[in-house]
């Protein structure tokens, strides 16, 4: 039976407990949804990093023009990045090829978090059904870390873990942590109109206000793209199925 557990935010739990376990972190809004639309794009490679002085240490140390510093603090591009972390930014022309060293608020500490993981993907709601078949085939225990919000609870994010529980669970038992219950309660309620859900949550209504609210909608969409990011060492991947052929571009 596959036992499930969700993290509501990474303050509660220590990088050791993640050690050795399929961990799936999500940041809806926007990490994720951004780190799956560079590599669906064609970037070669996400390097996640906590801080930004580090990613700017990494891309020195890269050197040439292969890498692009990428991401956020406060929803806002950081002075000298080349890109922020609106997902809708990272189109083919800009990312393909490249090795993208990123830094965010929530999302990149959770995966730095997560990097003693025996296996680490990335979800979004664009991802969503590739990584459902990711988890159920073959079926595996697995813990959900919420990047959650400067420390504390996210609701698009627990919607989205919730979702991918309920997923992973149809035509098969499981058993879930109290957390990844509430998660799968919390998606029964707002899954109708996940959009809806994401509008009315705090950072949705912060991107709105700072002038991103396209992105909303386009990290929304459920299963737009087929992909499964994985962290092999330092950077994230593609995982390569070969009965999941990647799809062009997503974003002109
Ligand atoms: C984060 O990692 O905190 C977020 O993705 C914030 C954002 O850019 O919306």
């Amino acid at each position: 039976m596959m036992r499930i557990d969700l993290q509501f935010t990474p303050a509660q739990i220590d990088e050791l407990t993640l050690r050795d376990r399929t961990v799936v972190v999500i940041d809806v809004l926007r990490a994720t949804s951004s780190i799956v639309t560079a590599l669906t794009n064609g970037a070669r490679e996400v390097i996640p990093t906590a801080t930004i002085e580090s990613a700017m240490k990494i891309v020195g140390n890269l050197g040439g023009d292969q890498a692009l510093l990428g991401g956020e603090r406060n929803g806002k591009m950081v002075p000298g990045f080349d890109l922020g972390n609106s997902p809708r930014e990272y189109t083919g022309a800009k990312v393909r090829g490249k090795t993208i060293v990123f830094s965010t608020t929530n999302g990149s500490q959770a995966i730095v978090k997560a990097r003693y993981a025996a296996e680490l993907t990335l979800c979004a709601f664009i991802n969503m059904n590739a990584v459902v078949r990711f988890l159920r085939d073959p079926a595996r225990d697995f813990i959900i870390l919420c990047a959650g919000r400067n420390g504390g609870f996210s609701l698009e994010d627990t919607v989205c873990g919730g979702m991918l529980i309920a997923r992973v669970s149809e035509d098969q038992e499981v058993q879930l942590s109290d957390s990844a219950l509430a998660a799968m309660s919390l998606y029964r309620s707002f899954g109708r109109g996940i959009l809806k859900m994401m509008r009315a949550s705090e950072h949705g209504k912060y991107l709105e206000e700072i002038g991103f609210g396209d992105d909303i909608k386009y990290c929304a969409t459920v299963g737009s793209v087929p992909v499964v990011p994985m962290l092999e060492g330092n950077v994230i991947r593609l995982r390569r199925d070969a009965k999941e052929p990647v799809t062009p571009s997503i974003v002109s």
